[in-house]
């Protein structure tokens, strides 16, 4: 009878580990790995599913067993036995979890300490985040955008801040999700290791435009010449109205057909030159337009609420991006 309980344990133990390795090394519920950080989060994914794999097919499978092998028979109306505790149960079934928590937690991290070693030369870029879009400045490239572009290969250091409320920097990717606070710069190490264009979304509940702020912008991976290109490109567009249109953020709540933009929390800019001068504001058109940049709270268009629109465009334009982009919108 001993032989037979100890051939059943032998059993249970390598059907369970040998279903807990094909789950680790089968089920994949990540995206596609696009960093050098996804390699090793993946890992760590993939080892901790395989390990609760085991631990739900144990649990399931003692709670179903015992509740066939110990139902009542019919008839039954005595007690059960009464058990007062198990001292050597108690304590296998604390050493075990106890013994998982820490080999889990040095696993993990480990790899939280390899995700975030300094590799030499990264690329700053400055992550902006605002109600309800996402900027890209390289300062020491001198060029701002509204998609991310990075060289593959070279390890990127984002300083992440945000302009108004907290949003949070997500590329499932890259496996890599960081808040944006106003006020603070959070710092963030990625090195792409894939081509390809991926989403950037906000993973924080920010206010009416939250979902599309997971629409307009995307981390884009290329070679280190085109990435060269672009940035050469972008730099050329810099007092490019449209490009500032959509840098600054302004295609993330309003729409506009000559800069491609479809934003739905605030008003519709299309013919905006025509309208402009006959507001209640009695302003002639390009002051109405220009105050609606800078102090967009003292004429809020009926219908709209206020304090969406961020107030400080004034310090962060230019004056002649400012005034290409009042010349532009005239003429819309
Ligand atoms: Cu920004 Cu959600």
């Amino acid at each position: 009878m001993k032989e037979r309980t100890l051939l059943v344990i032998v059993l249970v133990t390598t059907a369970l580990l040998a279903a807990g390795f094909w789950v680790a090394a089968n089920v994949n519920l990540m995206p596609a790995e696009a960093s050098t950080r996804a390699a090793l989060v993946d890992q760590l994914f993939r080892a901790m599913l395989g390990l609760a794999a085991v631990i739900f097919l144990l649990v399931e499978g003692l709670l179903l067993y015992s509740v066939l092998r110990f139902r009542r028979s019919k008839g039954d109306e005595g007690d059960a036995v009464p058990v007062h505790g198990n001292r050597a149960l108690e304590i296998v079934w604390t050493v075990i979890p106890a013994l998982i928590v820490v080999v889990i937690g040095s696993y993990s991290f480990r790899v939280l300490a390899a995700s975030e070693t300094r590799e030499a030369d990264p690329i700053v870029v400055n992550i902006h985040s605002r109600q309800f879009s996402w900027s890209f400045e390289y300062p020491a490239e001198g060029v701002t955008s509204t998609d991310l572009h990075l060289p593959l290969g070279r390890q990127a250091r984002f300083l992440i801040t945000s302009d108004d409320v907290i949003h949070s920097f997500w590329v499932p990717e890259f496996r890599v999700k960081r808040d944006a606070t106003p006020g603070q710069i959070a710092e963030l190490l990625v090195t792409p290791s894939r081509l390809g264009a991926y989403p950037v979304r906000c993973a924080e509940l920010c206010g009416v435009g939250h979902a599309s702020m997971g629409l307009s912008s995307q981390a884009v991976v290329e070679s280190p010449e085109d990435f060269q290109s672009w940035i050469e490109k972008t730099r050329a567009l810099s007092n490019d109205p449209v490009t500032t249109f959509n840098t600054m953020g302004c295609n993330g709540c309003h729409s506009l057909a000559a800069a491609g933009a479809k934003g739905v929390v605030g008003p519709v800019l299309d013919g905006l030159g025509q309208r402009a001068g006959s507001t209640a504001s009695g302003q002639d058109a390009a002051t109405y337009i220009r105050t609606s940049i800078v102090k967009p709270g003292d004429q809020i268009v009926p219908g709209f609420a206020d304090n969406v629109m961020p107030r400080n465009f004034g310090e962060r334009l230019k004056p002649e991006q400012l005034q290409a982009l009042v010349d532009f919108l005239m003429a819309q």
